[in-house]
């Protein structure tokens, strides 16, 4: 008995009665149902940052959804330096009109979906990806760090006296993402997400606890960069919404314990603690005196400053792919570097899902969307009507199984047939595949990927 608390309905309702069909109005978004689709990432873009035709097909298949809160589609870099891999979106002058076609290609499947694009609101997630960034080459990362992490230094193999971005360089990357939001208005997308999440630059400012100077240290220094890009968007972009997705709780690193090891197989995942590492200064949402488990209280100051800030659009989510993929995205199969899960997946459902209902009691004026749902698999409409039938949260959204069945949510409310051969069964190939320098998606049950030359390639780096 693993005693979760998740709420579950037996019966899916049809039709406008639906929950998850009830539209959300709130001044000045008026949303038409609450289904949406989180950013995902597909390492499928052309090297100067263009959307491919994968790209291309996936927004389609992100509109075919049925969802009324597409969020951000997926990371688009702000600067070329950047980019999380050197086929990530970037926004440029000469992508400018290719990103503009995704979200056209987006609204046009959408209305062929709903029957009207009334309710729709469409955002664009810009990033940098900090830490991460791997812009030339997949095999090169070149990191941009704010400060020395004990763990994740290591990790990365940084040298101790390896480069902090300087104060200047903070600032110029604050002005890109000013000049990213500006292109994203003129393409006509309603919101901006200024990420915060997974590990990458926005989330690292918020541990960024022993930076000195402006952006670190306190509080207010750890948020200043948000303010400063809310404050240049809201300069040159008036009409133009923002949003933020945010890790609001995590935990240490993860790695796989190679003792345990056998012939190179993942084993179960282990936390990296030291009693020295203890009281944590190197975390957001995490417990400072026992850095395995969460704490609340600094994400909740967070969204208060949101809400000050004006920005009413927030989408919780956990952790990151790079440290502790367990919490971040459940999964019963790891990818191909990951690790098997610690602990059973669906206690990493249920703590996104509480963190979340914790977070929505507190700021019930602010629109939130949940994270995390995939692995609940043909549970999922159940407990996503449930949740937002009891209030937990706003918006229910699609991470992986909008790869494998976008249509999910649109179909059980819809009264349509299950299709129950495209349940994501988080076997983690999408995520297995660009760790090793394929484009992403879902190769085990989207026939675009499964009979594909690229299925093929996946089997050879698998056996590697
Ligand atoms: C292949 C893949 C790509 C992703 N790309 C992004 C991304 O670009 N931006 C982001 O915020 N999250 C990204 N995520 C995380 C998802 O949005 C989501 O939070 C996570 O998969 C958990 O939700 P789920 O259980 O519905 O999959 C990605 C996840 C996967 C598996
Ligand atoms: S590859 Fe497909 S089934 Fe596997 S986790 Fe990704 S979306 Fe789900």
């Amino acid at each position: 008995m693993l005693g979760l608390q998740i709420p579950c309905d037996p019966q899916i309702v049809i039709g406008a009665e639906s929950p998850l069909r009830w539209p959300l109005e709130r001044d000045p978004f008026k949303i038409g149902n609450r289904i949406a689709v989180q950013p995902m990432e597909g390492w499928d873009g052309t090297a100067d940052g263009a959307p491919s035709e994968n790209t291309v097909r996936r927004w389609q298949r992100f509109g075919r959804s049925g969802a009324k809160l597409i969020w951000g589609g997926e990371a688009v870099a702000v600067s070329h330096e950047g980019r999380a891999n050197p086929n990530q979106l970037l926004a440029a002058p000469r992508t400018q009109q290719k990103l503009a076609h995704l979200r056209s290609e987006l609204r046009r499947e959408h209305i062929h979906t709903t029957g009207s694009d009334d309710g729709l609101v469409i955002g664009l997630q810009l990033t940098h990806s900090g830490r991460y960034c791997r812009p030339n080459e997949q095999s090169r990362p070149e990191p941009r760090i704010l400060y020395r992490h004990p763990l994740l230094d290591r990790r990365l193999k940084l040298a101790p006296d390896y480069p902090l971005l300087t104060d200047k360089e903070i600032e110029a990357i604050i002005e890109d993402f000013h000049r990213a939001a500006f292109m994203a208005w003129q393409m006509g997308f309603d919101f901006v997400d200024i990420k915060h999440c997974h590990g990458y630059l926005g989330h690292e400012f918020l541990s960024a606890h022993t930076r000195e100077g402006r952006y670190g240290g306190t509080f207010e220094g750890r948020t200043r960069f948000l303010r400063e890009v809310v404050q240049g968007i809201r300069s040159i972009a008036p009409g133009l919404h923002i949003g933020v997705r945010l890790s609001a709780i995590d935990t240490v690193p993860f790695h796989r314990d190679p003792s345990q090891s056998v012939h190179g197989k993942p084993c179960t995942g282990v936390a990296e603690t030291h009693p020295d590492l203890v009281p944590y200064r190197w975390g957001f949402g995490v417990n400072p005196l026992d850095p395995t488990d969460s704490d609340l209280s600094e994400p909740q100051r967070f969204l208060s400053l949101l809400e000050e800030l004006g920005i009413l659009l927030v989408n919780i989510t956990a952790g990151s792919p790079y440290y502790n993929p367990h919490v971040q995205r459940p999964a019963l199969f790891p990818p191909s570097d990951g690790y098997l899960p610690p602990e059973d997946p669906l206690v990493g459902v249920a703590r996104q899902m509480e963190a979340t209902r914790e977070l929505k009691q507190r700021f019930p004026n602010l629109l939130i969307v949940g994270s995390g749902y995939s692995y609940l698999q043909d549970f999922l409409p159940h407990v996503a009507q449930a949740a937002v039938r009891e209030g937990w949260v706003d918006f229910v959204g699609l991470g992986r199984m909008v790869l494998s069945y976008p249509e999910m949510l649109w179909d059980a409310s819809e009264g349509a047939q299950m299709q129950r051969k495209l349940v994501c069964r988080t076997f983690s190939d999408c995520t297995t595949a660009p760790r090793n320098g394929l484009p992403s998606g879902c190769y085990p049950l989207d026939p675009y990927y499964k009979d594909s030359d690229l299925a093929e390639k996946l089997k050879e780096a698998k056996k590697r």
